[in-house]
């Protein structure tokens, strides 16, 4: 290493704290970046395809795979019979889901072969070849259908009591009782989902895949091989995006990869294209919420019975803790005096649906702001006014407990809207606003200022664990691994800060690594965007140890005290002496000390009780606010985001730029899910929406006109987080709900205010007009 590279300085780059670029920043953009299908392919790579079923629920009464097999090119046809261990991928431990579908199939486009061929293309001609008979069984497939048909729950659903909500709802002033519909959303990684197997000796497989949980793919590969986990290595190094889309649903193409692999002892690919990712994976749930609210003459709540049926599709998946997640936040920012929640995890005869950003919590959340206009509108009020009457309170204030029964103890909400109130000026909007619409026929105006508050931890208590494994050689150069995973969300630069900051040397002297069960063992998904609160701890925690026996060292070699050695911007100072950081680890080497360690961390403080309904499930609360202006068009349904303000909270941010940019792009997707994307099946329970043809998701255009997004650099997270900061990956998805509730008041006002539009979402331009025209006709 150059050696000049470590001359004295004062300060380092990368440090915490500061806004260094993305590790990979330049690589996205240039090309260089490896995804899994850049990787050299090894000889005699074959690749495979999956063969989908065409019908939502029957019984499979043959399959003639003949054609499929004749087909030149064609290696192999896999069926379930040829699955050496179990035929099982659920990660719910349900049992519910197996890896190619047997004697039923329960979702149009459920796997029921794979073809493994010389080419893509081939396997991909082959598998339209297959000739399989059913006998149907009656399906359903929407949230509608699974209630009418009294369909079962795919697991156990929840409740969240507190207080008297039957007595107090009876004894309120004030009731109003609806329901909203909330849309799902495709995950829409540019990355599809991807899998490379590579069959090694005895009973050994290495598989690159594109997942956020690399221990869980070891497991069920192993699982459906029907060999030991120590067998396989799972390896990541990036995905092109994940958003949840790939905490479970990366191990049909990961097992069938390896199954593959093993039986013909190739290597094997699998990179379904866009159509068949979107037809065969998960999304985000829709949602029913039907709620009671009861309330004051002020706007006050007085309780809240509700409930949150969910299109989980036909397995369990990750629906239990999603729909949970909905409940931990159909309080949104409110207190809730008096409280009844429950979740329908639904069956459906769709795909299973998955995590997705924020993981149940937007539709909680949502619900809750569609209360407070509720409330707005009936007593003639800014909703922003209802929002401030029903905030949580501050300790002492007797305003604090959840619906889950935690406190609320690090409460900022206050001051995050009035500071935002402030600066994007919303009270004077507001009132142009009122009165631009006064007099525009077409076009109308609307504000709305929305708050976030966003629990941080995974509800699963033992997840809340992460290592890291960090190395210095003898030139001074590090080498980083934890158990996390980059999904451009900007992790394994947080985490190389981390390191950076620690031994004070320059960031890049940090080797960021792929993510490998064999070097970081029993990982948790990257999710509930814990990723850096957890692995940045567990690299501090690997770094401290090494520190501790360098320092050991210094005052053996050097007979000083502890306290007399120090780590300053590349160097050590030792008593009156500094030596360059890569002498000083060259020396440590030759005096044998280890230069390598295993860090491990786990979250303080929570705990779960789930049958009971209580608990501290989160180590503390993110939060934020977004105000946004929009125009609509009354004739035709579209609209334009002219600005958006957003003040969000991350603690004291680990990197003011990837936070921003978490910000930025959390607030888009967001955006895209409560506007233009829209899933939607046909009756025979086809996805019409599996391609950018049909699905929109929201182009550069679409973004605010005006966009002012800020960090509040004033906070600290009150516990001791990896430098005071907090998580960032979900939360900011929740601010979009400011567009859907602008757009709520601009059609709002063609009523002047006095009904409560009942927008759902998404609000299309087709929704918006036919709510503007209800209102018209009640007007
Ligand atoms: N940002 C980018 N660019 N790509 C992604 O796939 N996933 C989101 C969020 N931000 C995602 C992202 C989701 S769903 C989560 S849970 C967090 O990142 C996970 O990473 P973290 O825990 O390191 O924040
Ligand atoms: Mo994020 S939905 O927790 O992967």
């Amino acid at each position: 290493m150059d050696k000049s590279a470590f001359e004295k300085r004062e300060s380092i780059d990368g440090p915490m704290h500061a806004s260094q670029p993305h590790d990979s920043a330049h690589k996205h953009v240039t090309g260089a970046a490896d995804y899994i299908d850049d990787l050299p392919e090894p000889a005699g790579l074959l690749h495979g395809t999956l063969g989908l079923s065409d019908r939502a629920h029957a019984e499979i009464i043959a399959i003639d795979l003949s054609a499929v097999t004749a087909y030149p090119g064609v290696v192999r046809v896999l069926t379930a019979r040829d699955i050496p261990g179990a035929n099982d991928t659920s990660s719910s431990g349900m049992h519910d889901e197996p890896l190619l579908a047997e004697s039923k199939v329960e979702f149009h486009g459920q796997p029921i072969f794979a073809v493994i061929a010389e080419t893509r293309e081939a396997a991909r001609r082959a598998a339209r070849l297959a000739r399989i008979d059913y006998r149907d069984l009656p399906h359903w497939t929407d949230i509608d259908g699974a209630l009418a048909n009294g369909s079962p729950l795919v697991c156990e659903p929840m409740t969240l009591k507190r207080g008297e909500p039957e007595s107090a709802m009876a004894g309120a002033k004030h009731r109003i009782k609806a329901r909203m519909r909330i849309g799902g959303q495709e995950h829409f990684y540019l990355e599809s989902q991807i899998a490379m197997a590579i069959p090694g000796e005895d009973e050994e497989v290495t598989v690159w895949s594109s997942t956020q949980h690399p221990s869980e793919i070891q497991h069920i590969v192993g699982h459906v091989l029907g060999v030991p986990s120590n067998a396989v290595t799972v390896n990541v190094r990036r995905m092109g995006g994940g958003f949840g889309g790939k905490e479970t649903q990366g191990s049909l193409f990961a097992a069938l990869a390896a199954v593959a692999a093993k039986t013909l002892g190739r290597a094997v690919k699998f990179r379904p294209d866009r159509d068949e990712d979107m037809v065969a994976t998960g999304k985000r749930h829709d949602f029913l919420v039907d709620y009671e609210v009861g309330f004051d003459d002020e706007g006050r709540i007085e309780a809240v019975d509700a409930a949150y049926a969910a299109r989980c599709g036909f397995s369990s998946d990750l629906s239990g803790p999603v729909t949970d997640r909905a409940l931990f936040h159909a309080d949104s920012s409110y207190y809730y005096p008096h409280v009844r929640l429950v979740s329908k995890p639904l069956k459906t005869h769709t795909v299973s649906n998955t995590a997705f950003r924020g993981f149940g919590g937007p539709q909680g959340m949502l619900g809750a702001e569609r209360m407070i206009e509720e409330i707005a509108y009936a007593r003639g009020k800014d909703t922003l006014d209802i929002r401030r009457a029903n905030f949580y309170g501050q300790p002492g204030s007797g305003r604090t407990l959840t619906p889950y029964h935690q406190e609320v103890s690090d409460n900022i909400i206050h001051r995050i809207v009035d500071e935002l109130e402030e600066s994007a000026d919303y009270r004077a909007r507001r009132e142009a606003i009122v009165e631009f619409n006064r007099s525009s026929r077409v076009v109308r105006k609307g504000i709305a200022l929305t708050p976030v508050k966003f629990g941080i931890s995974f509800t699963m208590t033992a997840l809340n664990q992460a290592g890291a494994l960090v190395h210095i050689y003898q030139d001074g150069s590090i080498h980083l691994n934890h158990g996390g995973t980059e999904m451009g969300q900007g992790l394994y630069t947080k985490v190389a800060q981390v390191l950076a900051d620690s031994f004070q040397v320059d960031i890049n002297r940090v080797k960021i690594s792929a993510a490998t069960t064999g070097k970081v063992p029993n990982t948790s998904a990257t999710a509930a965007s814990s990723g850096s609160d957890l692995n940045g701890m567990a690299a501090f925690d690997a770094s401290r140890q090494i520190k501790e026996r360098l320092v050991a060292f210094a005052t053996r070699k050097w007979g000083v005290s502890a306290g007399e050695v120090q780590f300053l911007p590349n160097r050590v100072r030792v008593g009156h002496d500094e030596v360059l950081f890569p002498d000083f680890i060259r020396q440590a080497y030759l005096a044998r000390v280890q230069l390598s360690a295993a860090g491990f961390y786990k979250t303080p403080k929570i705990h779960w009780d789930r049958k009971a309904g209580r608990g501290t499930p989160f180590y503390y609360f993110a939060y934020g606010a977004a105000c946004t202006e929009v125009s609509v068009d009354t004739l035709t349904g579209e609209y334009l985001v002219d600005r958006t303000d957003i003040l969000h909270d991350v603690g004291r941010s680990l990197n003011p730029a990837i936070d921003t940019g978490q910000v930025e792009g959390g607030f888009v997707q967001g955006m895209g899910w409560l506007t233009t994307e829209e899933l939607w099946w046909d009756a025979a329970g086809r996805l019409c929406t599996h391609a950018p043809s049909t699905y929109k998701i929201p182009l550069a255009s679409d973004r605010p006109k005006i966009f002012n997004v800020k960090l509040a650099e004033w906070s600290q997270n009150l516990e001791p987080t990896i430098g005071r900061s907090k998580a960032v990956g979900e939360p900011p998805l929740m601010l979009a709900i400011s567009v859907l509730e602008a757009l709520s008041m601009a059609v709002a006002s063609v009523a002047d205010y006095r009904v409560c539009p009942r927008l759902d979402s998404p609000a299309t331009p087709e929704r918006v007009l036919m709510a503007v025209e209800r209102l018209k006709g009640m007007a």
